[in-house]
């Protein structure tokens, strides 16, 4: 009981001692006041207060707005890094990945790059290397790899990083570039190669001639008439190849009009016929009853298409065969078909006698360069329109186009 008495005690002489502390520090405050008010001071004071809290206000506002800045451009940067279809990768002194763009996710085959190392996501010695010579050396370095299993080319840029000693790693998909190099390289053998042939002939002929088939009454014409036919499969070649490179390279220009599908279909048969007939073959043009009277595209172009087909399906039927034209209405489109008894396309050839010069046997097919279904591909995607054919081989071809994408 004592005990608790005097803890009582304490704490009534605690709290009288903490009264007393307190009402003292109020009464030196208040004195400090007056002090103060009396030798003016404070009315001073107090200004300079106002102006340093003012000054602060605007440092603040400063600030918000620099951090404004500041987001708005990590949001630009982040965006540009999302879409850029270069492969980005930040990597650290060691080789881990801090920070890696969904391009470089995509061209390295990796879900989640971050904290693996450089060699977990680029997989590839000669890329790695690069890497490690950046980092010894401190200085860029460029690798280009193929990667057989991707079927991919690769261009990697190692950069050091300034401030950070890792490095950036820019990762470029050539794939695309080294593929339109071959093109033109196989575009330039072919032409040599297609070049060739006819000038050879050509050669040997006015050799004969010169060594005194001139004179021959008989042979002397024949090889004439020879000459003739290869200088004209070269005037051809020449004026697809100009027609190739100026649709290709964007020169020509469509004249879109309303064309009369009747119209079009009968020029293309009465341009072909003394062809057809001197083939032996037999030609009709056929229109469904339900087909619109025209539609708006480049006649002239279109009349070249027909004519290409046209003179196909006459090189490529026997004599005695047949060739249909005809024209039908399916929803919201026209299709237009050259349909012939021939001799077919085997189907490891279909999707791909549209390349320029693609033949599916050039000892079958005699005259020609393989530039003209290439041509007519290109006029028909012009016209925002699709071409494509059906064949079997031995029981003929059907090439049909459509003026619209979807059908
Ligand atoms: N109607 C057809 N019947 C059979 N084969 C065809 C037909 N049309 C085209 N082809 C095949 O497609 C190839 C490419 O045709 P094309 O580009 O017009 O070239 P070209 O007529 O100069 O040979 C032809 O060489 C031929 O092998
Ligand atoms: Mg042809």
């Amino acid at each position: 009981m004592t005990f608790q008495y005097f803890l009582i005690f304490l704490f009534i002489l605690l709290a009288i001692w903490f009264a007393w502390k307190y009402f003292d520090l109020r009464k030196q405050i208040n004195q400090y006041a007056q002090a103060l008010h009396r030798q003016n001071k404070f009315s001073g004071n107090f200004k300079e207060l106002e102006s340093l809290a003012s000054a602060v206000h605007s440092l603040q506002l400063f600030f918000e707005s620099e951090k404004e800045n500041l987001n708005a451009e990590n949001a630009r940067l982040a965006t540009v890094l999302e879409q850029l279809t270069d492969g980005v990768i930040i990597a650290d002194a060691d080789g881990r990945v801090q920070f890696a763009n969904p391009a470089a996710c995509k061209l390295f085959g990796v879900s989640n790059p971050v904290q693996q190392t450089i060699a977990q996501v680029v997989r590839n010695f000669q890329l790695i290397e690069a890497w490690r010579r950046c980092q010894q050396t401190r200085s860029i370095q460029i690798e280009t790899v193929e990667l057989p299993t991707r079927r991919q080319f690769l261009q990697l840029t190692a950069i050091p990083d300034e401030y950070e000693s890792g490095s950036l790693l820019l990762a470029q998909d050539l794939t695309q570039v080294r593929r339109l190099e071959t093109v033109r390289r196989d575009f330039i053998s072919n032409v040599s190669h297609e070049l060739r042939t006819p000038l050879a002939s050509l050669k040997a002929l006015t050799e004969t001639l010169q060594n005194g088939a001139l004179t021959d009454v008989e042979a002397g014409p024949r090889f004439l008439e020879r000459i003739h036919t290869e200088v004209d499969s070269l005037t051809q070649m020449a004026q697809e190849l100009l027609d190739l490179s100026r649709i290709e390279s964007g020169q020509v220009e469509l004249n879109f009009a309303p064309v009369s599908i009747k119209r079009l279909l009968n020029s293309a048969a009465d341009r072909m016929k003394a062809q057809v007939e001197r083939a032996g073959l037999k030609l009709s043009v056929n229109f469904s009853e339900n087909l619109p009277n025209s539609f708006r595209a480049d006649y002239a172009r279109l009349e070249q298409v027909l004519v290409n087909l046209i003179h196909n399906a006459v090189k490529f039927t026997k004599s005695g065969g047949e060739i249909s034209l005809f024209a039908e209405s399916i929803t919201g489109a026209v299709r237009i078909g050259v349909k012939d008894s021939g001799i077919g396309i085997p189907t490891e050839s279909l999707n791909r006698i549209f390349e320029r010069f693609y033949r599916v046997d050039s000892s079958r097919t005699g005259s020609g360069t393989g530039l003209g279904l290439s041509i007519a591909k290109h006029i028909i995607e012009a016209h925002n329109g699709k071409i494509w054919v059906e064949s079997e081989e031995g029981r003929g071809s059907v090439f049909l186009f459509c003026n619209s994408k979807l059908k």
